[in-house]
Formats: C-alpha cells, structure tokens, sequence
C-alpha cells in the first residue's frame, strides 16, 4: 500500500514502538490518529509532533474497552474522513509470576489488553476497509507468540493469541484488498517492563522499578533494538504487503526449534538464548 496522504490509527502511540511507528508514519506523508490510555505522556508527544508541523491527533482510550475502541474508530473517521492502516499495538508485559501463581484479575488484564484489544482493533475497523477495498492492519504479537519460556504464561497465552487471529485474518480478507501483517519483535527498547505503571489497582502489582536494558539485553543475550527500526520493519510490511514482521534473527531459531523438538514429541523445556536446549 502506498502512505502518502493516507490515515494511520496507532494504538500505544505515547511510548515505544506505537510512538516509533507514528513518528514513521508521519514521515510517509501519513496523517496519524494516536491512541493511548496514558493522556499526560500522550499529550507532550503530541504537542512536540505538531509543534514540528505533524499531522496528528490524540485519542485517550483503554484499548480492553470494545466500546472505547469503536469510538477511536468513530472519532477517526469524524476527524480525516479514512482509515489506511491500522496498527493494533498497545500491550502490557507479563506479570513475571508462574503460570500456576496468576491470580485470575492479572489473567484478565493482560488477555484484556494484549488480546482482546487487538481483537476489538480489528472488529472495529476491518469493515470500513474491506468496504472502501484498501487498507492494512498490522497486529503487534511478539516473539513470545512464538516460542516460549517461563513466567509469561498469560502474557504468551496472549500473543500466541494474537498471532492466530492474524493467521485467520489474513486468510479470510484474501481478496479484499485488505493486508495483514503480524508483527513479533524480540527485545526493543521501550517502557514495556514498566507496564504495570497501567494495572488496575485491585491487582496489587507492585510499582515497576525502571528496568536497565542493557541488564536485561545481557540475561536474553540480545540486542535491544531501537523502536525507530521496528518502524521501518513496519512500514517496509506495509508497502510490501508482508505477513510476517520478525525483528531479530534469534527468533527464526527459536521458533525452528520448538517445531522441530514439537515433531520429536519432547516435552517443552526452557529454549536458551542461542535456540537450543
Ligand atoms: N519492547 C519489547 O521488547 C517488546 C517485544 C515484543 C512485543 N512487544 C509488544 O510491543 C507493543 C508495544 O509495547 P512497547 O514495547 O512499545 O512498550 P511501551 O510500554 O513503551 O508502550 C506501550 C504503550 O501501550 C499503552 N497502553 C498500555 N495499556 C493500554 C490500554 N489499556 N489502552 C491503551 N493503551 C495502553 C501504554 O500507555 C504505552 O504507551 C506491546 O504490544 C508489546 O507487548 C514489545
């Protein structure tokens, strides 16, 4: 699909990868609705886009909210008229607790956010696209929807969401001129593990403490990439209608081996860094 002149919705468009990407999109010649639950952090982004002469707007919403996230849609139509792409992004970490250990108000808000949001993402807007016969929706997974490790289990059970439902998506909009890309990143440097800066109060999660990446690069064993390339990686799916948006090559190794040791029959065990066991 071609950018220039077209409207970009960006869901978690304050930080990280959502800001990267709109940021991106701007630079395309794109106008760019940003949505965010976090309005104070939102609002100095915008200020400093539009400040430069960027066509955005701002849209606070909880993305686990079906309601809030058809208004996003409404407000988006109401204000360029269009709807291009739509990049379903907005996601919390995990909770770094065993599986067994989750307590079930933990399980609702990451499956709220990480998978119902992006399934709401896509019930809201798929119509407008199909019926206008051009558009693209890239959904933001992880690399934790495709091979896994311990103490994520409801954040996998999530991404492993959302890459199914970009699977069958893709399928089923074949033909309509619609796109899908999922998009599975490994480390990237942003305020992800400092998401529980949005839990509900009732969870009880402790304050997050800011995170070194350069610690947590160390114990993955990785690079953490800066957002503005998995802009690009976004941008470059969406011109050339790409379903798949791996960031890190360490990926394709994982995922490699959790098929074939799958094919084996083993039982799952902790893949390590390199991809092997
Ligand atoms: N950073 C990584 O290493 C990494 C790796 C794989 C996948 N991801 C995914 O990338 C996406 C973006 O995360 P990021 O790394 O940029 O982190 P981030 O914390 O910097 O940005 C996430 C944004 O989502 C917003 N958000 C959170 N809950 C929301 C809600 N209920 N409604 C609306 N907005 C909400 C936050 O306010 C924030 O601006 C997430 O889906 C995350 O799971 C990140």
């Amino acid at each position: 699909m071609e950018l220039q002149g077209k409207v970009a919705v960006v869901t978690g468009a304050a930080s990280g990868i959502g800001l990267a990407a709109a940021e991106r999109f701007v630079a395309e010649g794109m106008s760019v609705v940003m949505a965010d639950i976090e309005a104070p952090v939102l609002n100095e982004q915008i200020a400093r886009l539009q400040a430069a002469g960027a066509p955005v707007v701002p849209f606070v919403f909880d993305v686990s909210v079906a309601e809030e996230v058809a208004a996003l849609r409404d407000f988006s139509l109401a204000t360029y008229g269009a709807v291009h792409l739509l990049f379903n992004n907005a996601g919390v970490g995990g909770t770094g607790r065993p599986t067994w250990k989750t307590k079930p108000a933990a399980w609702d808000w990451v499956i709220a956010v990480d998978l119902l949001g992006v399934a709401y993402g896509v019930e809201a807007f798929t119509p407008l696209m199909v019926e206008q016969g051009e558009g693209h929706i890239v959904n933001t997974a992880s690399e934790a929807g495709l091979c896994t490790t311990p103490m994520l289990g409801a954040y996998h059970a999530a991404k492993y969401g959302v890459v199914g439902l970009s699977e069958a998506l893709v399928m089923e909009l074949a033909g309509t001129g619609v796109g899908v890309s999922c998009l599975c990143p490994e480390l990237v440097n942003t305020k992800i593990f400092e998401s529980a800066r949005h839990a509900p109060a009732h969870l009880g999660l402790p304050k997050p403490e800011p995170v070194s990446m350069e610690a947590l690069a160390s114990f993955m064993k990785t690079t953490a990439i800066d957002p503005s390339v998995v802009a690009g990686n976004v941008v470059d799916a969406v011109k050339s209608n790409s379903f798949w948006i791996l960031t890190h090559d360490i990926t394709h190794v994982r995922a490699k081996h959790r098929n074939e040791s799958q094919q084996r029959g083993d039982t799952p065990t902790m893949i390590s860094t390199s991809g092997a066991n």
